[in-house]
């Protein structure tokens, strides 16, 4: 320390890396620089769990009773090691944060006892864990690539109940329509995968949905967005330009302009209805991403 109320070892290093004599005479760009990362703001580039954790922690603590019940119910999240935070005792990660978030909005409107389930593309499961766990569906449907396929299936075999797991079918993209042929559904889920596929094969997909089910939740963003400050492009531009190039929202907006976002979650709900006889029973935006819309369409017509 120099003097009775002067620096502190820490302020001395501060003093010669961020907040230096030279830097204090500028103002333009020092609350996004190194001046202001020691003052105000965590520098967002090397504190990303921080500011993750952050996240799931403010959301942790808002959500209702009954979604806290439902997360609780939901055993075996810690297999896989997410990032998690503690709250009131119990351990949460964003994956199983907007499942029971999802699982909140659709249950607001259709009843899940003995429903038979599909999802397109399920990722490693964590939906089909959520709705399980939650509520006595007669079957679950997990139509995916093969890759996710295998790992969707070691992981709810290591997750759910033996009881659970034996209502869990997997179902290859190559046997879908076969598939779909004959069955039926009461409910289809596609949550962030429509926006990765081809607008054809999203097209074929709403085409099945049609035909098979009576109520249909998709969760997906509202367009595309080309702001490199976000993630400094780091998968390079040429993944950049794939990811341009499919599903249905397409539109390039600002992400984080929530007027823009409405706009074009209204532009959503009307890109991705299944057919004319759908109508759409609940939407809005999908926390925590600004630009995630989410619908619940109902058929309209048996
Ligand atoms: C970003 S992940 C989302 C996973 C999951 N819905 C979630 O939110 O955790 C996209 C998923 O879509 C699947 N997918 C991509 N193309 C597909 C296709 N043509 N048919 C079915 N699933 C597909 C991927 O294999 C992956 O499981």
């Amino acid at each position: 320390m120099t003097g009775k109320y002067g620096r502190s070892a820490l302020w001395e290093q501060y003093n010669r890396t961020h907040v230096t004599r030279e830097t204090t005479h500028e103002l333009a760009g020092f609350k996004s620089g190194a001046p202001n990362f020691k003052m105000a703001l965590w520098d967002p580039k090397p504190n990303g769990v921080r500011y993750l954790k952050t996240l799931i922690y403010n959301l942790a603590e808002q959500l209702s009773p009954d979604a806290k019940a439902a997360l609780r119910r939901i055993r075996h999240r810690e297999v896989g090691d997410p990032i998690s935070v503690r709250v009131d005792g119990e351990p949460v990660c964003l994956d199983y944060l907007q499942a029971v978030l999802e699982l909140e909005f659709v249950t607001g409107h259709v009843e899940l006892t003995g429903a038979r389930v599909v999802e397109i593309g399920a990722g490693y499961g964590r939906t089909c864990h959520a709705f399980l766990s939650n509520h006595d569906l007669s079957a679950y449907y997990i139509v995916d690539l093969d890759n996710s396929l295998t790992l969707a299936e070691a992981y709810l075999g290591a997750v759910l109940t033996e009881e659970q797991f034996a209502k869990v079918g997997f179902v290859r993209v190559d046997d879908v329509e076969d598939f779909f042929a004959t069955a039926r559904f009461d409910l289809c889920v596609n949550i962030d995968s429509f926006a990765e596929m081809d607008a054809a094969t999203v097209l074929a997909y709403l085409a099945l949905v049609d035909r098979s089910c009576r109520y249909c939740y998709i969760k997906n963003p509202v367009g595309k967005y080309l702001d490199k400050t976000l993630d400094s492009h780091s998968q390079g531009a040429e993944l950049v330009e794939l990811a341009l190039r499919t599903g249905l929202a397409r539109d390039v907006l600002d992400i984080h302009d929530s007027d823009a976002v409405a706009e074009h979650g209204t532009k959503f709900v009307a890109t991705y209805r299944p057919g004319p006889w759908w109508t759409d029973v609940a939407a809005g935006r999908a926390l925590p991403w600004s630009y995630y819309w989410q619908v619940l369409y109902r058929r309209a017509r048996p």
